[in-house]
């Protein structure tokens, strides 16, 4: 859906922020960036609205030139939150919110609605403070304003620029889950740079591992995990906090020797937990030894902590895994059990 072909970007004074960068961001995607401090992330997501003009190369978005869009239009489909939080001062939380949506002539009714629904989504009461002024609301809440700013008039490609940077972590995890959820709901194209390896891997479809104006990995967090191209994604990878913050598709089993389609219903073995996928690809139910059982789908970018608290509480030893409403997968609560084993064998080697 964007399409970076060849692009170079050096800036006047010689720097050379990106290098021959060919990208593909597909549509309903969600997709983060991720390097070291410098290494063209901005510079990447600038591009794609046109803050930043390619030296060198093509951008395409539905296969069209850029260049050829009428700016407005291309920049009111493009939500932006931009790095450094940029809520206009002298306007109350309600008008900041209100600026896409009213260039495209938004009902005045309609859009009230949508901004209580926005501030409610992020926490915010809407009553309290949507007459506010940004200097009266906290570093973190202005930066959620920044979020839902972004996403007010509805655009098809959301650009976000470490957007929870100034966030606790509980508020972090919070915007982390509504994001997801946005993105499988209404099936949004979504750019996310962040630094946190935890949050590329747990909000990410596919990550793109940078370092100096070049891409050194896209792929999805499993295959970063299983295979990544050199040292330094290996190390990138390796600065996750912990382990338990790992999300589940990274260690699923996707043998799918537990799973048997809806139609092999009379295949399905006596003994044992199996998960019953649906014609259109979703979780329907499961069979434990031939008795049908409603088992929770764990969603895949859930963290192992989490995780382990749902397998506690109902006492279950596998659990389907969905992505956007599909089956993908199914988790044992031994293979956590293995994979947490493996990791903290890991540091212990390392630390030695
Ligand atoms: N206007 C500019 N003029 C000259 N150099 C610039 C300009 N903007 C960015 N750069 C340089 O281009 C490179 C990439 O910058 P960019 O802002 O894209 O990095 P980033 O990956 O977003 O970094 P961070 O994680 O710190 O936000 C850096 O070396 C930076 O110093
Ligand atoms: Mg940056």
């Amino acid at each position: 859906m964007i399409t970076f072909t060849d692009v170079t970007k050096t800036y006047p004074d010689g720097t050379t922020a990106l290098k021959n960068i060919d990208l593909e961001v597909k549509e309903g995607e969600l997709l983060t960036l991720i390097g070291p401090s410098g290494c063209g992330k901005t510079t990447t997501m600038k591009m794609i609205n046109r803050l930043i003009h390619p030296t060198k190369g093509t951008i395409t978005i539905h296969n069209k030139d850029i260049t050829e869009y009428n700016i407005h239009e291309l920049r009111w489909n493009i939500g932006y939150v931009l790095q450094e939080i940029a809520l206009f001062p002298h306007m109350t939380i309600e008008e900041n919110i209100s600026i896409v949506p009213e260039m495209k002539k938004w009902k005045k009714k309609d859009l009230s609605k949508r901004i209580d629904e926005l501030m409610n989504m992020v926490g915010l009461d809407s009553k309290k403070h949507r007459k506010r002024k940004p200097s009266e609301l906290s570093g973190g809440q202005q930066q959620r304003v920044g979020v839902i700013r972004a996403l007010a008039a509805d655009p098809d490609i959301i650009l976000m620029d470490e957007p929870f940077s100034a966030l606790d972590p509980i508020s972090r995890e919070q915007l982390q889950k509504d994001i997801r959820n946005l993105q499988q709901e209404i099936q949004k194209t979504i750019v996310f740079v962040t630094h946190d390896m935890d949050e590329a891997m747990a909000l990410g479809d596919r990550v793109c591992l940078m370092k100096e104006g070049e891409i050194v990995q896209l792929d999805t967090p499993q295959n970063l995990i299983l295979n990544p191209a050199d040292e330094f994604v290996q190390d990138f990878i390796g600065s996750r906090k912990t382990p338990w913050q790992t999300a589940v598709d990274v260690i699923i089993d996707q043998t799918a020797q537990d799973i048997y389609s809806i139609e092999e219903l009379d295949q399905v073995p006596d003994k044992g937990t199996y998960v019953l996928k649906d014609t259109d690809g979703s979780y329907t139910y499961a069979l434990n030894n031939g008795e049908k059982t409603e088992l929770p789908a764990i969603e895949n970018g859930t963290v192992l902590r989490e995780a382990v608290q749902l397998f506690e509480k109902g006492n279950y030893e596998v659990l389907p895994v969905i992505r956007k409403n599909q089956l993908i997968g199914t988790l044992s609560y031994k293979d956590i059990v293995l994979y947490l084993k493996e990791q903290s064998k890991e540091e212990m080697e390392v630390g030695q």
